[in-house]
C-alpha cells in the first residue's frame, strides 16, 4: 500500500517541524489539498505557502485541486515540481484537454471523484488517467466520518481498470484510518490519503508505517 499524508492536518505554526519527522517517515507522496472556497466551502492554502513547503518536502507531492478552472494553475503546479495533479471531474467541462495539458507540462494526471460522482463517468477517458482519486468524505474539510459506500466505488472502479488492461492507480481521500485500511486495500485500493489519523496521532512516523501495511 502506498500512503499520501495530508498537509490539511499538520500545524501550519510549525510545518518544519513536521516536515522533518515527514521526511524520514515511510510515507510515499505529501498530498496537498488546495481549495478555493467557492469549488469547496472552505480555504486552505495556495501557491505561495506551498512554495515553500515543496523546498523542503523530500517526497514527491500528490496535489489534489479543489478548485474551479483547475486548468489554469497547470504552470502553478508544475513549478513546485509536482509528481500528481489532481483535478476534480466536476470541475472540468473539457477533462481530456485538462489532462493533455498536465501531461505535456511533465506531471502524472489524476482525476478526483466526489462521493455522489458515479465510476461510470470514467469510462471514456480511464486509459488517460494515472490515477483516480475516490472521495470519502465530501471535500473542504479534514477529519470527516468516511463514506461507507465508497468500497463498492472501489470494487467497480477496479473492475473497469482491469477491464481495460490499464495502471490507474486507485486513491482513497477522507476518514481513512488504521480501522478501514484492510477494507479499503481488499476492495483495490491502491494509495491512501490520511490527514488527521498521521497528523493529530501521537506517533504519526508509526501511524504512516502501520497504514503502509494494509
Ligand atoms: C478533504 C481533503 C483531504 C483531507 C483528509 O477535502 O481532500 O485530503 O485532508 O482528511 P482526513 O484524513 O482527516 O479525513
Ligand atoms: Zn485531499
Amino acid at each position: 500500500m502506498q500512503v499520501s499524508p495530508s498537509l490539511l492536518s499538520a500545524n501550519f505554526a510549525n510545518l518544519e517541524g513536521d516536515m522533518e519527522w515527514f521526511n524520514r517517515s515511510e510515507a510515499d507522496y505529501l498530498h496537498l489539498d488546495v481549495m478555493d472556497g467557492v469549488f469547496v466551502p472552505n480555504i486552505s492554502f495556495g501557491f505561495p505557502v506551498l512554495k515553500h513547503v515543496a523546498r523542503i518536502c523530500r517526497k514527491p507531492l500528490d496535489v489534489h485541486l479543489m478548485i474551479v478552472q483547475p486548468e489554469k494553475f497547470i504552470q502553478e503546479v508544475k513549478a513546485l515540481g509536482a509528481y500528481y495533479m489532481n483535478v476534480h471531474v466536476e470541475a472540468c467541462t473539457h477533462l481530456h484537454r485538462v489532462l493533455s495539458q498536465i501531461r505535456e507540462a511533465g506531471m502524472h494526471p489524476a482525476v478526483t471523484l466526489n462521493p455522489s460522482t458515479p465510476v461510470c463517468l470514467l469510462e471514456d477517458i480511464i486509459e488517460d488517467i494515472d490515477m483516480v482519486l475516490l472521495m470519502s468524505v465530501n471535500p473542504g474539510f479534514g477529519g470527516q466520518k468516511f463514506i461507507p459506500r465508497t468500497y463498492d466505488k472501489i470494487r467497480q472502479l477496479r473492475q473497469l481498470i482491469d477491464s481495460r488492461g490499464c495502471q490507474t492507480k486507485i486513491e482513497i481521500d477522507g476518514g481513512v484510518t488504521l480501522q478501514n485500511k484492510h477494507l479499503l486495500a481488499e476492495a483495490g485500493a491502491d494509495v491512501l490519503v490520511a490527514g488527521s489519523a498521521v497528523f493529530c496521532a501521537e506517533n504519526p512516523v508509526q501511524v504512516i508505517h502501520e497504514l503502509k501495511n494494509a
